[in-house]
């Protein structure tokens, strides 16, 4: 069958390894070309379902919050819901004048959101999913990078917050396993322990595991080194 003519899906689910879809979108920090303007950053682009609505509230106080520290990793953040521009206006002051949540206050969001009343790029990027809603997108997080590839993707349900710690850990581990030729291993922080070599290279792990290099070998596919904070800190972080 020829489908070289057939319209683009109605949903789509972009996946790791794949490129970032690409779109012009009208933004309240102006207009945006994903992924292009952001070659050689890190970003992360995550829908929301609804502005005005009180998880997502707290989910965009924690972000601006956190924004410097993903800046120091050269990543930037751009959100996305498939409410208006003047809606995203309006929430965002509200958030910074009248909003105070958890220590947070006069809490000012500098990222772009995206305005998709059409449900162009939501749908484009699987977060309409209308089992869980059909007219609010679910919580998605896309993490690409500086080439523009997808990294990593999460969903959640609309009722649960995400949790923006993880997803910095996300960002730092994904640097931390390009710079190093390495992989992380469950719940890894910087400092920790890595694993060495990366997944689907067990030939390397044995010959190691019979060299002097400065590893532990719990056997023969499962081989461990150290890598100090200070090193991978030194190497991801802008001064
Ligand atoms: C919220 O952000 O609180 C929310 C949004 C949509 C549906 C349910 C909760």
């Amino acid at each position: 069958m020829d489908n070289s003519s057939a319209a683009a899906p109605a949903f789509a689910i972009p996946r790791i390894g794949d490129k970032a879809p690409a779109f012009k979108a009208v933004t309240t920090q102006g207009e945006i070309r994903f992924p292009d303007q952001y070659a050689g950053s890190w970003v992360i682009l995550f829908s929301h379902p609804a502005d005005f609505t009180p998880v997502c509230t707290s989910e965009f106080m924690t972000f601006a919050t956190l924004q410097p520290k993903f800046e120091e990793a050269n990543c930037k953040l751009v959100g996305l819901s498939v409410d208006g521009l003047y809606s995203h206006i309006a929430w965002l002051r509200t958030i910074k004048e009248k909003i105070s949540y958890k220590g947070m206050k006069d809490v000012e969001v500098n990222f772009p959101l995206i305005e998709d009343i059409t449900m162009e790029v939501a749908k484009m990027y699987g977060m309409m999913q209308p089992g869980e809603s059909s007219t609010k997108a679910v919580r998605a997080v896309f993490v690409v990078d500086p080439k523009g590839v997808v990294r990593t993707v999460l969903y959640y349900p609309l009722s649960l917050g995400r949790n923006f710690d993880e997803i910095y850990r996300i960002v730092i581990a994904l640097q931390t396993a390009d710079a190093f030729s390495i992989a992380t291993p469950a719940d890894w922080r910087p400092g920790d322990d890595v694993i060495v070599p990366t997944a689907g290279s067990c030939g390397v792990a044995k010959e190691r595991m019979e060299s002097k290099d400065e590893m532990t070998c719990h056997d023969w596919f499962f081989c461990t080194k150290k890598l100090d904070k200070e090193t991978v800190l030194k190497t991801i972080l802008k001064k």
